[in-house]
């Protein structure tokens, strides 16, 4: 065990202050500026219109992920119980090896819409110019070349309607460390006015794509489970394959973990669930697939993910900035392969425990921990605590575990 997972054993049972302490010395954090640091009102009313508040939601750490023998500790965002807790058990079960993952591509599409009377006649000249088109995208995505990213290619498809005739111009850019949203979002505009004065022919839509299947991340693990659990697991897991009902809420299993790690980065959540539910749905299967291995269960998954270690609000966020300095993904990729790890994790956890125990056990014991610490009670109460929430002789009600801390510790006194 290294110092870093060393101070990580058992981070659940500390104190906040000591948890942010552990942080402080890892990371050369500053507890003020970095863990105690809110956007203020006056950011926020810059980032958006019409503010009157600022909500906020728990971070808390995933400490134990290991992706192509890196060791990374991951802040969560969520407001959910037990989805930190599961990510970190699920993590364990993969260790030693961990995860493997490699990204597959870093590009993103945009579509200029161009509408014509004469399908033939644009595609053609379209092909014509195909060269100076090609130098036009290059010059505006310039920027880009020194890390690595610019203009790539372009292709059009023709497209029938009953409004009429339209030529997609579909172009593929990488974007570097951006997310691109921006980047596409002015090339194609870009593109727009130089399509239109080139073809003599009307522009409507130049918008990004989200289905970010050119920017796809391969990702494995095997969880170390028992052979009985094994069969169960793959048993619940099989619906998933066959029935929509099931898929959506298997999927969502992945999203708590993937939402949670973009939301703590301040990424553009809704962006990466659009383009992976498209995915799930298009493909007619679950996100990840999980199969049976020797040492357990085997997942594997290629996701289409775009997300930012720059722009947007990443710049702003203060706590997308701590989560950076917590990670330290050094590229979009690498932020993308830990999403879906998480991702990947919380999917396994949640067909785990439903193919096992239900999730409400475990859900009702974290709830009962969580209470009796904040009322003070020390480990060994809080484990005899959650055996009678477990065993139902108390509800996890504040009351009931207030009462029962009140009898432990005067049967202990006698
Ligand atoms: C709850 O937030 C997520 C689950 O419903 C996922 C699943 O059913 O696999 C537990």
């Amino acid at each position: 065990m290294n110092r870093k997972n060393e101070m990580f054993d058992k981070f659940y049972n500390k104190t906040i202050k000591e948890r942010q302490e552990i942080l402080k010395d890892l990371f050369n954090l500053n507890v003020e500026n970095d863990l105690n640091k809110r956007l203020s009102i006056e950011e926020a009313d810059k980032i958006v219109e019409n503010v009157i508040a600022i909500g906020c939601l728990p971070i808390g750490l995933l400490t134990n992920l290991k992706l192509n023998n890196k060791h990374y500790v991951v802040p969560m965002m969520i407001e959910e119980p037990s989805v930190i807790a599961a990510a970190n058990k699920a993590c364990k079960l993969s260790l030693p090896k961990g995860f493997k993952g490699q990204a597959l591509g870093n590009e993103m599409l945009g579509i200029v819409q161009i509408k014509t009377d004469n399908l033939k006649r644009t595609a053609e000249k379209i092909k014509e110019n195909e060269n100076e088109i090609n130098r036009f995208g290059k010059e505006v995505c310039k920027n880009l070349e020194k890390y690595n990213g610019g203009w790539r290619s372009f292709y059009i498809e023709e497209l029938k309607t009953k409004r009429g005739n339209f030529i997609l111009f579909k172009f593929l850019v990488n974007t570097a460390d951006a997310m691109g949203a921006n980047i596409i979002n002015s090339t194609a505009e870009s593109l727009g006015i130089y399509l239109e004065q080139l073809l003599k022919e009307k522009v409507i839509l130049r918008i990004l794509s989200n289905y970010a299947v050119k920017r796809k991340v391969k990702l494995e693990a095997v969880f170390s489970i028992n052979k009985e659990e094994r069969e169960l697991f793959l048993d619940a897991f099989e619906i998933a394959k066959h029935d929509i009902y099931r898929l959506v809420t298997n999927n969502k299993g992945f999203l708590n973990g993937a939402d949670a790690v973009c939301l703590a980065f301040g990424q553009d959540f809704r962006a990466v669930e659009a383009s992976l539910h498209s995915y799930s749905i298009e493909n007619k299967k679950p996100l990840v697939n999980f199969t049976e291995h020797e040492d357990g269960i085997k997942a594997y998954a290629e996701l289409p993910i775009a997300v930012g270690i720059t722009g947007g609000a990443i710049n702003v966020l203060p706590h997308a900035q701590t989560s950076l300095k917590i990670t330290k993904p050094k590229t979009a990729s690498e932020l993308a392969m830990i999403i879906g790890c998480v991702g990947i994790a919380n999917n396994f956890a949640a067909t785990y425990a439903l193919a096992t125990k239900g999730i409400q056990q475990g859900h009702m014991k974290l709830h009962s921990r969580i209470i009796a610490l904040s009322l003070g009670a020390k480990e060994e109460e809080i484990e005899i605590i959650q055996k009678l929430v477990e065993n139902g002789i108390i509800k996890p009600k504040k009351d009931e575990i207030e009462k029962a801390l009140a009898e432990i510790r005067k049967r202990q006194k006698n």
